[in-house]
């Protein structure tokens, strides 16, 4: 007898906790697995909440099991099998049953599924990891609203909550919920470099060990910084390796792993044409992270770094400048592909979404929610409070920059925002010289400051 509320597929560690989480919330929910053990091992350890579990061995039984109209969550790894199992599962479905794709699907693949399925489909971004899928994760909706009303109060049941208010929004049409969470992963990766950055300074700057380090974060996660980030770094530099009796974080390699969200974000700036060098600096930082060998050569070569010191309120101020450099080129994205893609987001609304539940969730993002509504349609550096707050902080930056420059101390993500900062604030800026190469040696042409003539070149035309 169907009796699940809804449906979910794909019982690893994101589904698993996410059926659990629907479960505790009161409501039936009916798990399928390609693998039937895991199914059964799922149910075996969901405790209490077995009794709202259904498990399916079939997808035909899952189809059975489920309350039409239907709506069935797929949480399997992005990409092809996302493709395969809405065509195995297709053909037990009615028409106006909803799939909905909860994976960190690439939005571009979200749309064509839109496009080429006759049927309800919603792509929504989760963020949290675990925990969050959990006990509350933030929820990125994209799609038809009248199929986001079919499974809003799920979703708001089980996401999580900021000052009451649930952290599962629609963001706007097609691909928009996946995009969100793309550009959301981006800017993870940037705030994560920003940090490690910080931290790199600390330990090859002033010679810190990482229980030192560790109370620092610390203290910062009280302040203006105050952020799911820099708590779990406070927790990472203070934990201790048995095996070594030393420090944790001396002992985990130094390569970063990526699974793709934050390089996506890269690409789809490039497309979009708009600037996100921070991002893009968190980006490449990985990849050169990765070259392990080549950087140990190099570091033979051409020799190691200095020594630098710098106060901790110098480096606390220079870390809040860059992070809102790094949100203000997140957010100037996602209105220019609500434009491109005539999407209806609203970046308050993505910031309110973003305050609880997802990795990123910070105090700042409160501030920011706000400011986008005092001042509609301008970048976060224009909004008065970030604007005080760039101000009083961009000094520290340029001091934290200067500093580890002077040392040979990379900090890759810092200095992109500086160099944003002062690029965006130059009202003559240097691409004039560009134009007059671009007209040199392509007769491209270029607009006169003068009287606004277009199409004009060089003596070189003659
Ligand atoms: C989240 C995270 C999550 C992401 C991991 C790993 O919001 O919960 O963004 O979706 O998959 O953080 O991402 P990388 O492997 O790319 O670092």
């Amino acid at each position: 007898m169907a009796e699940a509320d809804i449906g979910l597929i794909g019982l690893g560690t994101m589904g698993s906790a996410l059926a659990l989480n629907i479960a505790e919330k009161g409501f039936t929910v009916a798990v399928f697995n390609r693998t039937t053990e895991k199914t059964h091992a799922f149910v075996d350890e969901a405790g209490d909440l077995a009794d709202r579990v259904v498990p399916c061995e079939t997808l035909e039984a899952l189809a059975a099991a489920i309350k039409g109209p239907r709506a069935i969550i797929l949480m399997v790894p992005a990409g092809d099998p996302v493709d395969q199992q809405i065509e195995a599962l297709d053909p037990h479905l009615d028409p106006d049953d909803l799939i909905i794709d909860a994976g960190n699907a690439n939005f571009r693949d979200t749309m064509r599924r839109m496009e080429a399925l006759e049927r309800p489909f919603l792509g929504i971004g989760v963020s949290g990891g675990e925990e969050g899928a959990r006990h509350g994760p933030a929820i990125m909706g994209g799609g038809d609203k009248a199929h986001w009303d079919r499974v809003e109060p799920i979703l708001t049941a089980i996401a999580a909550k900021f000052e009451g208010s649930a952290c599962a929004t629609l963001m706007g049409e097609n691909g928009a919920g996946h995009f969100v969470k793309a550009v959301h992963n981006g800017i993870e990766y940037a705030d994560m470099q920003l940090i490690a950055e910080t931290y790199g300074l600390m330990r090859d700057g002033m010679g810190m060990a990482a229980p030192d380090i560790a109370p620092v974060f610390a203290r910062w996660n009280e302040g203006r910084l105050a952020s799911y980030l820099i708590e779990i770094s406070a927790k990472v530099a203070e934990a201790h390796d048995a095996a070594t009796d030393g420090p944790l974080l001396d002992v985990i390699v130094d390569a970063a792993g990526q699974k793709g969200t934050g390089r996506w974000t890269a690409i789809e700036a490039q497309h979009l044409g708009t600037p996100i060098p921070v991002i893009e600096a968190a980006v490449s930082a990985r990849n050169m992270s990765a070259q392990r060998d080549l950087r140990a050569t190099l570091a033979e070569a051409f020799g190691g770094t200095d020594r630098l010191d710098l106060p901790m309120d110098t480096l606390e101020a220079a870390l809040t400048c860059g992070k809102v450099l790094c949100y203000t080129q997140g957010f100037d994205m996602l209105r220019a592909a609500a434009e491109t893609f005539d999407w209806s987001l609203m970046r308050e609304d993505v910031a309110r979404n973003w305050r609880a539940g997802c990795i990123i969730r910070s105090a700042m993002l409160d501030d920011m929610a706000e400011a986008f509504e005092v001042a509609p349609g301008k970048t976060l550096m224009e909004a008065p409070y970030f604007a005080d707050l760039l101000s009083e902080t961009v000094g520290a930056l340029r001091e934290v920059v200067v500093a580890a420059s002077g040392a040979g101390l990379p900090v890759p993500a810092m200095a992109a925002a500086l160099g944003y900062f002062d690029t965006m604030r130059l009202a003559r800026g240097t691409a004039n010289m560009i134009q007059g190469q671009r007209d040199y040696f392509g007769l491209h042409g270029f607009v006169r400051l003068d009287d606004g003539e277009s199409d004009q070149h060089g003596p070189w035309a003659e």
